[in-house]
């Protein structure tokens, strides 16, 4: 361990020997569910909900629903749409986890995150000079771990899912074949990373890309003809026409002549992986979220068994002391992040340690409300070379009351731009999220050491969080939100403000966020926060910095009665919200 920072046994020992405090009894107020009080109205409706980042996809959904069919075929047929119509991160070619709370309180995490190939070698992000090349690890064909989303889904219809797949991946054919009318999103993420990443390679520049070599604009119609022939033969053959059939030879032979690693061995081993949801209690309530190989849910559960210990409530929604402890907890849970995950087949994560309301007590007791403690006497670091990203999250409850939440990416906006030869799928860069090399930030900022280095069949470290909040044993909250380390956070921030501010789901979403992940050590926060509360925060150590908006987060609360009620992300354009 670093400098100044005691290991987590010795912390679970001092906290458990030293700590006077006593657990603050929460004030929040009530939450309203949808009367004039409100300042920001949720959507409200009685039966169904989807909540996406893409309003076709959401109705994708919705129609689902409507048919009969269950929160997770729904959610099905949403993460099909959104490869068509939000390429930025919908995806055929990714991964990500679905987290599922049935009505009758059966909570399990289907894990589709990206595998590395088996020819994956630990130092295969290096330059000749030992440094760790990010160009390799975001934009090569190295980049790309095996997809799992195909499985992912495949298992989750198998398992909990009451329709056949084909009947899900339908709307996604549809609207790959008979095109998708360009949205402001896509347009605008097209005219900006575009250019970094799919217009070099010929396969990405034919499908995004028109004759007259600009990108697709608003209100312009993308047909997407391979990715219909790919969906269709998915929905005829099920997921072996993609881990065995035509498309693993298209993705194996894409790799071959460009350098990649990802043989169709590879793609003939991924597995999706059914795992226990990480669990914690919040003041009463129940959380639950995703295992690793995501850190999301234990980290997740650790800052809010440290905040616990503090009346969030009486400080109040955007108080400098709310927020210097809120900052403080997340510092002590990123740096446990960079020492002890990785994925649970390759390394022992320390889950029930780093959940324990004991090890919570201890770090609590480390927390200063007047004084911040520097991210170096914490654990030392380097900061973030430079950031990006894009990933999606769609949350989706029915009329049974079974919730699914799902985030999946292909970490950066479009992945690593490579559309697989005639697939026209296009493929993540998920090999980013390993640990390059240990103490050396990847494209979030974020270090890593051992636990994540890069292994054959490993699955590289995630941050998304797909989370359902109980209350008195039913589901109370659905979310998610995409935003790299920044998830973590902004998941919290959707609990917190529910619970401790008393918030409805709307106003949850649409308040202002703040972040710090201890390395860089940087207090980021939104625009919407008083200059006084800055100047105080200030004054208490932390180094304050306003930056662009963080995650977009697809949210559903269910009332006492029952009544949903669902926001979409104002961060985000072209988002919905729908039910019926
Ligand atoms: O798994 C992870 O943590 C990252 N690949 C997620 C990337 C992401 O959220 C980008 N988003 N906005």
């Amino acid at each position: 361990m670093g400098q100044g920072r005691v290991t987590l046994a010795a912390s679970l020992i001092a906290g458990l020997i030293f700590w006077q405090g006593a657990t603050a009894a929460p004030t929040a107020p009530p939450i309203s569910y949808g009367v004039d009080a409100d300042t920001f109205h949720p959507v409200k409706e009685q039966h169904g909900m989807v909540a996406s980042v893409d309003a076709l996809a959401t109705q994708a959904g919705v129609d689902v629903l409507k048919r009969g069919g269950n929160a997770v075929d729904a959610a099905i047929a949403v993460g099909y749409a959104l490869a068509v119509t939000h390429p930025q991160a919908g995806n055929l070619g990714g991964g990500g986890f679905m987290l599922i709370r049935t009505a009758s309180g059966h909570a399990t995490a289907i894990d589709f995150r990206e595998m590395a190939p088996i020819k994956a070698s630990r130092d295969m992000f290096l330059d000749a000079q030992g440094n760790a090349d990010g160009k390799k690890s975001l934009t090569s064909h190295l980049a790309s771990g095996v997809p799992g989303t195909v499985a992912g889904f495949a298992l989750a219809n198998k398992e909990y899912g009451t329709l056949p797949l084909a009947q899900l991946i339908a709307p996604a054919i549809r609207l790959a074949e008979k095109g998708i009318v360009v949205n402001e999103a896509l347009a605008d993420d097209l005219k900006v990373y575009g250019k970094e990443v799919l217009i070099t390679h010929p396969n990405s520049k034919a499908v995004f890309y028109k004759a007259d070599g600009q990108p697709y604009a608003r209100g312009e119609k993308l047909v997407q003809h391979n990715l219909a022939r790919s969906l269709r033969l998915i929905a005829t053959q099920g997921p072996d026409a993609f881990y065995k059939g035509e498309i693993a030879s298209e993705i194996a032979a894409e790799m071959a002549a460009n350098g990649g690693l990802i043989g169709k061995a590879d793609l003939a081993n991924y597995k999706a992986v059914e795992r226990k949801p990480i669990s914690g209690t919040y003041r009463g309530y129940e959380v639950f979220s995703m295992p690793p190989p995501s850190s999301g849910g234990i980290h997740i559960v650790e800052i809010l068994n440290i905040l616990e210990n503090f009346d969030l409530a009486k400080m109040g929604f955007g108080s400098a002391d709310a927020m210097q402890v809120m900052a403080e907890a997340e510092k002590h849970a990123y740096a446990d992040r960079s020492e002890y995950l990785g994925d649970p087949d390759f390394v022992k994560v320390p889950w029930q340690a780093l959940t324990s309301k004991a090890y919570a007590k201890s770090l609590a007791q480390q927390i200063d409300v007047n004084k911040a403690l520097p991210s170096t006497e914490i654990k030392p670091g380097k900061l973030a070379p430079y950031e990006s990203n894009q990933t999606t999250h769609f949350s989706v409850v029915d009329k049974q009351g079974n919730a699914v939440a799902v985030t999946y990416t292909l970490n950066t906006y479009f992945g690593s731009g490579i559309v697989a030869g005639k697939s026209g799928i296009l493929l993540n860069n998920e090999m980013d999220d390993f640990s390059a090399k240990p103490g050396t930030p990847n494209i979030y900022g974020l270090v890593g050491g051992e636990a994540n280095a890069v292994q054959p069949y490993k699955r590289p470290l995630s941050s998304m969080s797909p989370t359902i909040v109980a209350k008195d044993g039913k589901t109370w909250l659905v979310t998610g939100s995409p935003g790299g380390s920044r998830i973590i956070t902004t998941v919290l921030q959707m609990v917190v403000n529910s619970i401790d501010f008393g918030m409805n789901v709307a106003e949850a979403t649409n308040a202002p966020r703040f972040h710090h992940q201890w390395l860089p050590d940087q207090l980021r926060v939104e625009k919407g926060f008083s200059p006084d509360t800055l100047k105080l925060l200030e004054a208490k150590g932390q180094h304050v910095k306003v930056l662009p908006a963080m995650g977009s987060t697809q949210s559903i609360m269910i009332g006492p009665d029952g009544t949903l009620y669902g926001a979409s992300d104002p961060r985000s354009v072209d988002d919905l919200t729908a039910g019926y």
